[in-house]
């Protein structure tokens, strides 16, 4: 016997009962992120490996362990890559469509799915699901409270209960070196307990040991120098103005020295919203931050950047953790029973005539006995059913029978209608 294959490691399949949180989440982000302003922009599933290896940053988790590279034919080396983000991909596709001297500020959303080879668990998947937006063009602190205070509507709308909005600012090109010189200075106090990744990341770029996932590492960096601590005069004031922002628009948040994201480009403002989902190490449902360089970084103008992602799947455990459960409860309104060649054809009619009127109908096309038909229409719990006979089509009329209620009525085969 042939054996079964199985989905990959760390996939999930979205079956259809389970589907309708999905699609509520997708409208309920697309409809609030229009309200924003914000366009959808879909672009590939891969990309060139260059394009995350430039905007990602060479020394992330990201990029140098979890990226799906893919062989070109041919030549046999990795050109492309699965995108294990969306941001880098948003910043090609606006410089390659000429997009950064459009009217600014240009605001993107999107839901993709992105591929990151990571250790499964619990909210962690090779391939998951992100909605998310970036905004070009608006450098103030207020951009970034419009930004924050779209993915907290957008939270708060979906039900999901608990959740702390964490903020921070990891500082800009000016201020960045001498942060750098503190972290390096630290690190090198812990050398040898390192990890090798870590060690090596010492000297190209000491951050992100901040975010090594080793349990040394992470114990490590816990006394390490913070970032508030050296800001520049612009930065210190730039988180100023946000956190007034907030404040004013009674968005609750901490500021949180510990939060500086996985990814290279970051600049300035990150955040970060932690959902207490009991039971999974992964209760980050979404992240993000400004990214002022990266728009340069990959050949287009010097354009700011800031924008979130949400991990849909996260965003839907949250969801069930407050209490909040979206099922798919549409039944089909009619079921039409019949016997016989000509009756099954007629059921087929009129069905058609209840689809064009946008209603879900059914009948019989695997050639069940009446008894079996009924059967059927109790299991999918149609709502109401017609029998067709050789009766019923010599006078035109047929019993509709409403399910809920056992009543019958008479109705004209060709002209009936349910509202
Ligand atoms: P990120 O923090 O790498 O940021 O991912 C954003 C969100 O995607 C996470 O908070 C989490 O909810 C979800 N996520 C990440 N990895 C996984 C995984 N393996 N399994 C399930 N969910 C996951 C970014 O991707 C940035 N591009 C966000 C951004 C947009 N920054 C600025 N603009």
């Amino acid at each position: 016997m042939a054996t079964n294959i199985q989905k990959p490691r760390g996939t999930m399949d979205i079956l259809p009962d389970k589907v309708a949180a999905w699609q509520y989440i997708e409208k309920t982000a697309r409809e609030i992120s229009a309200k924003y302003g914000f366009g959808e922009i879909r672009f590939p599933t891969f990309e060139n490996i260059d394009l995350f290896q430039r905007g990602v940053g060479d020394t992330t988790d990201v990029v140098q362990k979890e990226m799906y590279a893919l062989e070109s034919k041919g030549n046999g080396e990795a050109r492309y890559a699965l995108r294990p983000e969306g941001t880098a991909c948003i910043v090609r596709s606006i410089i390659e469509n000429g997009k950064c001297s459009d009217a600014m500020p240009l605001k993107l959303c999107y839901i993709i799915n992105c591929f990151r080879y990571e250790k499964p668990q619990a909210g962690r998947f090779r391939e998951f699901f992100q909605y998310g937006v970036e905004m070009f063009g608006a450098d103030t602190a207020l951009a970034d409270a419009n930004v924050i205070a779209l993915a907290h509507e957008v939270i708060e709308t979906l039900g999901i209960k608990g959740v702390n909005l964490h903020i921070n600012s990891i500082g800009c090109p000016e201020c960045r070196p001498k942060y750098h010189a503190a972290l390096k200075e630290y690190f090198y106090g812990h050398r040898e307990e390192l990890c090798d990744t870590c060690r090596e990341r010492l000297e190209k770029n000491p951050l992100r040991i901040l975010d090594c996932k080793s349990p040394i590492c992470t114990k490590i960096a816990d006394g390490a120098p913070k970032t508030v601590d050296h800001l520049c005069e612009g930065c210190a004031a730039h988180m100023e103005t946000l956190t007034k922002a907030l404040d004013s628009l009674q968005i609750p948040y901490v500021v949180d020295p510990r939060v500086v994201r996985g990814l290279d480009y970051y600049t300035k403002t990150v955040f970060e919203f932690i959902a207490p989902i009991t039971g999974a190490a992964q209760s980050t449902i979404c992240g993000g931050g400004r990214y002022d360089g990266l728009v340069k970084e990959l050949g287009g103008p010097a354009l700011s950047g800031i924008g979130f992602a949400a991990g849909i799947n996260r965003l839907i455990d949250a969801m069930e953790k407050s209490g909040v459960i979206i099922e798919n409860t549409e039944k089909p309104l009619l079921y039409v029973a019949s016997m016989g060649n000509e009756a099954a054809l007629k059921a087929f009619e009129i069905i058609t005539r209840f689809r064009s009127e946008g209603k879900w109908a059914e009948s019989d096309i695997v050639g069940r006995s009446l008894k079996a038909q009924m059967k059927y229409a109790d299991k999918i719990g149609a709502r109401y059913t017609l029998i067709l006979g050789d009766n019923e089509l010599a006078a035109g009329e047929a019993q509709l029978k409403n399910m809920e209620t056992g009543e019958q009525t008479t109705v004209s085969i060709d002209t009936f209608t349910i509202a």
